[in-house]
């Protein structure tokens, strides 16, 4: 079977293993493990951000973001197909008691007069941003369109949360170092077991202060941890070897995509978005290839860490055959 369900099905590879077993550790809630820390350090920078703070998921990065960053009663906008307002079992508004609303916007890029249009978002409220835009098929954000509805946000006194869960995919993509995007915003989530190939674990941005409040949630939602160091260990292993090889995950994604008769230009990332007729999934799966859902009407192909050039090229032959040759987007 070929895997292109997401790049979360990945597993660590020995040189990540290597590095896991021979990380050095401490207590993370006394401060005391230094991979963790190291962690900490290297993602406050590559972040443009004062601090960071290490956390098993990307779902509680976000949820600790908001909770720390809002006043319960308080908006939530974001594109409507975010995770935050998808698939966080409706996080914002149990955790920081938000009132979440979501809005259309193509490419998953909330307008600033999408934002402007909202009189009751603050201050209190929060506008979340999702970079690339998993939704919309892991779309890039052009940085002067994210500053802009940042801008938009500050004016309507709310705060603004990045969640760059595959930001380092933006990044590549782009040329552009994280920070350009991060540094912008109040918060940031990034995650490691996505494109980067970790087992788990994310980190949460901010300002010194926010890290400092930060703390209290990590506490609330059981993600203080001891010796973490062993998780953050794959996560600095993935920083120094596995974030330039995502060029070579949209590389086969563009691939993939002009293979099968797709527009590369719909493209940006690791995405290839494929009209589901009704039964694509099964169909693909008696090919030997799997996929997932993305929206409506979508499935989503996505190239990882343990997709190969071989495995487009079969991919290619499995979704003509699946589809009929060769597969044309409606
Ligand atoms: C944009 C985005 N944010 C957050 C998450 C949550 O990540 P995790 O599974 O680590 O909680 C995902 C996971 O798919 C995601 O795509």
């Amino acid at each position: 079977m070929i895997d292109l369900r997401s790049d979360t099905v990945t597993k660590p590879t020995p040189g990540m293993l290597a590095a896991m077993v021979a990380a050095e550790v401490g207590d993370e809630q006394y401060l005391e493990d230094p991979t963790v820390n190291e962690l900490q350090r290297r993602m406050a920078a590559l972040l443009g951000q004062e601090a960071a703070l290490f956390v098993p998921t990307a779902t509680m990065a976000n949820e600790i973001a908001l909770r720390t960053q809002t006043t319960p009663g308080s908006l939530l906008l974001a594109e409507e197909l975010t995770h935050v307002l998808l698939y966080e079992a409706g996080g914002p508004a149990i955790h920081a008691g938000l009132v979440m609303r979501g809005v259309p916007a193509a490419r998953g890029r909330v307008t600033p007069s999408q934002i402007a249009a909202e009189a009751d978002l603050g201050p209190g409220g929060i506008v979340v941003l999702e970079n690339t835009h998993r939704g919309s098929g892991g779309r890039v954000w052009p940085v002067d369109e994210f500053r802009a509805s940042v801008d938009a946000a500050r004016d309507r006194g709310a705060k603004v949360h990045l969640d760059g869960a595959r930001l380092f995919n933006a990044s590549v993509a782009a040329g552009l170092a994280p920070s350009e995007w991060a540094r912008h915003a109040d918060s940031v989530t990034i995650c490691f077991s996505k494109g980067l190939g970790c087992p788990l674990g994310a980190v949460v941005a901010g300002s010194h202060d926010f890290v400092e409040r930060a703390w209290t949630s990590k506490y609330l939602f059981g993600g203080a941890m001891r010796q973490a160091g062993v998780v953050a260990a794959a996560a600095l292993y993935a920083l120094d070897e596995h974030v330039e090889r995502l060029a070579d995950d949209h590389r086969r994604a563009r691939r993939l995509a002009e293979g099968v008769g797709i527009d590369p230009g719909d493209v940006d990332t690791n995405f290839v978005p494929i009209d589901d007729p009704g039964d694509g999934i099964e169909r693909l799966r008696e090919q030997g290839v799997l996929v997932s859902g993305l929206r409506h009407g979508v499935l989503r192909a996505i190239t990882h860490l343990g997709i190969t050039d071989a495995d487009v090229d079969q991919a290619i032959g499995s979704i003509s055959r699946a589809f009929g040759a060769p597969y044309v987007r409606a």
